[in-house]
């Protein structure tokens, strides 16, 4: 791995994101047509109206690798010029071995690097960015690929009216790089959990016979939406605090996208004004570590992205995993 400069002050800086969409589009319609739920139900409940699927062949690595050729893009460079390569997945390609980040990495043709996942489901990406961050600023990496690559439906079970309809597959992916200037670096993350709750959400080993092992993952709806309320305004308030900021000094607020009804709220508690919030849960669902990579590239594909804007993210998951980061973007 290379170093950067003795005694040189480096700082971690988001240089591009990237992201990709597997091309099947499920409406609640069509959901209508497999499951006993409604359009009406799944709007009213979670905000969401489609979602996609990727499809049997594709696995999470092949979504992320997808992902992660338009962030080197766009950050015009070279797989040679990455240091690291870390993935968050809920669904690896392999249960054990090897991790997604080998494979990505690989694909990719970037060899003789560390590569590894991290598991931290929904959270993933802000854990991602604090490994990430971390590295950079002990000097131990100058470049960093951080991948959120999620497969979930290969953990769903169709028949579970209650998870079924709320999650989506995509991957997000972001080059994280170092800087000397603090004003366009990642200025705080914080990431905490608590396996308390173990039980809120997550996919159960159960053997189907001697050769098949079923992963699909169970959630307690309320208790998650509950604690995914309190636990996030708690976050949000605190990082604000601990950079001297107020909802006003933040342009972009990136929430992980589960559910319309816990972004609002915590919008709500925090004063964000509704112009300032990201939303894409209606449109891909909650597509996990990928959720908000994939909704910072939207905001730069819409060109409301500049060198220099400041974004608020949060996020809670399965673990109980859940943090927060106020950064800028340093791309182009
Ligand atoms: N369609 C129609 N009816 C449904 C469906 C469905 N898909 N799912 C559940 N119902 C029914 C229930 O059976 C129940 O019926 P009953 O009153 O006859 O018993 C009724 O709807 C109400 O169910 P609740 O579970 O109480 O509904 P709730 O308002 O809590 O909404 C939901 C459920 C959407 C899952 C909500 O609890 C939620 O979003 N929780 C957060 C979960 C989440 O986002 N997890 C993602 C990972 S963690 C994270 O990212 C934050």
């Amino acid at each position: 791995m290379k170093g950067v400069g003795v005694g040189e002050k480096v700082y971690a800086a988001l240089r591009s994101v990237g992201a990709y969409t597997p091309q099947r589009c499920v409406s609640n319609k069509e959901l209508e047509t497999q499951i006993d739920t409604s359009d009406e139900w799944i709007t009213r409940r979670t905000g969401i109206k489609t979602r996609y699927f990727a499809t049997a062949e594709q696995k999470s690595s092949d979504l992320g690798i997808e992902a992660a050729k338009v962030a080197l893009q766009r950050a015009k460079m070279l797989p040679s010029d990455i240091d690291l390569v870390i993935v968050g997945t809920l669904a690896p390609d392999f249960i054990a071995m090897p991790s997604t980040a080998c494979i990505i990495a690989s694909a990719l043709g970037i060899h003789d690097r560390p590569a590894f996942d991290i598991s931290a489901a929904c959270s993933g990406f802000i854990y991602l960015l604090s490994v990430a961050k971390a590295y950079i600023e002990s000097g131990m990496a100058k470049n960093i690929l951080i991948v959120g690559a999620e497969k979930v439906s290969s953990v769903l079970n169709p028949q579970d009216r209650g998870t079924y309809i709320l999650f989506g597959d995509g991957a997000g992916a972001a080059i994280i790089s170092a800087t000397q200037d603090k004003e366009l670096s990642i200025l705080n993350v914080h990431i905490s959990a608590d396996g308390q709750y173990q039980d809120y959400l997550m996919t159960p080993r159960s053997e189907i016979n001697k050769k098949e092992i079923m992963q699909c993952m169970s959630m307690k709806g309320n208790e998650v939406f509950k604690i995914a309320v309190h636990k996030l305004a708690d976050e949000v308030k605190h990082i604000l605090e601990e950079c001297n900021m107020g909802p006003k000094d933040i342009q972009y607020f990136v929430p992980h996208q589960a559910n319309y009804r816990i972004i609002k709220a915590v919008g709500d508690l925090l004063n964000f004004d509704s112009s300032q919030i990201v939303l894409t849960v209606d449109k891909f669902g909650n597509t996990s570590a990928a959720s908000i990579p994939m909704a910072i590239n939207m905001l730069y594909e819409n060109n409301q992205l500049k060198r220099g804007s400041r974004l608020l993210l949060d996020a809670l998951g399965g673990g109980l995993t859940w943090g927060s980061a106020i950064l800028h973007f340093d791309g182009e």
